[in-house]
């Protein structure tokens, strides 16, 4: 079994990825809508699986707009979090504690997402290993949709900094490997009554071609990649988010410097 990495800040998750703001940029346009209607997904298509879904705040989203979802993560304090929100929304998600390297669901998926997590894979084989599990749970036709940070994006994280929030004062700094793309990186929660959590958490970037490689390697088709460059904007108080999806083109290596996210859609034939 992994080391649960998210059981100290499960409580604050949502503060710390600040739900207001980003509820309300789900709701407009975020990157599972956007990329479902890229690739030409609608709820009638099928049940939706949700790999390393956390608190839920996807699963939540699709399941108040009438889809059928499953989450799955290997943190059950950040299942609790999400089973909370659920029940008091009235909604009826599954939420399932599972390492998705271990994948054992016994459903099949019209679609099969994941965000911010698939980084937490630190070897090759185990990302390997994912694919193949979403391609046994996918129906004939299902999309396999990602998004995963890049290289540039843990490198930003690893520089020393540090924020204020509401409750309290969030710090990171790490070590980026380069020889394999992979860091450490610690996080410390000050709380403003003195109370500090702190929390260490590995990750690993993968490129655009070798994500490609992989899907293609497993057998699925379609494999497009989209650089997401999403920029919030605080605009009179509020928050819009522009949700850019440009396609990673063959000059990838030349943009790639600047590059934050990777969404990644490929579809089992
Ligand atoms: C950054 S959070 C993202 C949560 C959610 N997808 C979101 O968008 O808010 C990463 C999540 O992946 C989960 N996770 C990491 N490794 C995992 C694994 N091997 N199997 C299942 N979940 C995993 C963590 O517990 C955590 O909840």
């Amino acid at each position: 079994m992994l080391t649960d990495s998210y059981k100290e800040i499960a409580a604050f998750y949502d503060e710390f990825v600040g739900v207001d703001q980003y509820e309300h940029y789900v709701r407009k346009k975020n990157w599972l809508i956007v990329a479902l209607a890229v690739f030409g997904y609608k709820k009638e298509d099928g049940a939706f699986l949700d790999l390393g879904c956390g608190t839920g705040i996807n699963c939540v989203y699709l399941a108040e707009d009438g889809y059928t979802v499953t989450g799955v993560d290997i943190s059950e304090s950040m299942l609790e979090v999400a089973r909370e929100k659920s029940r008091a929304k009235g909604l009826d998600i599954a939420f399932i504690q599972q390492d998705i390297a271990e994948l054992s669901l016994s459903r099949n998926f019209a679609c099969i997402f994941s965000r911010e997590t698939l980084t937490h894979l630190l070897e090759r084989e185990q990302l390997v290993r994912v694919f193949r599990h979403c391609w046994d749970h996918l129906q004939p036709g299902g999309l396999l949709l990602f998004e995963i940070c890049t290289a540039f994006a843990l490198k930003l994280q690893c520089i020393k900094e540090s924020l204020s929030f509401k409750k309290f004062i969030w710090a990171h700094a790490g070590r980026f490997q380069e020889s394999d793309s992979s860091a450490l990186i610690d996080y410390t929660f000050t709380f403003h009554d003195g109370r500090k959590v702190v929390t260490s958490v590995a990750f690993k970037a993968h490129t655009p071609e070798e994500l490609s490689g992989m899907l293609r390697e497993t057998g699925f088709r379609d494999v497009r990649l989209f650089d997401t460059a999403i920029n919030p904007e605080i605009v009179n108080g509020g928050m819009t988010n522009r949700v850019q999806l440009r396609p990673v083109l063959p000059t990838v290596k030349a943009i790639q410097g600047g590059m934050r996210g990777i969404l990644c859609g490929a579809r089992k034939p």
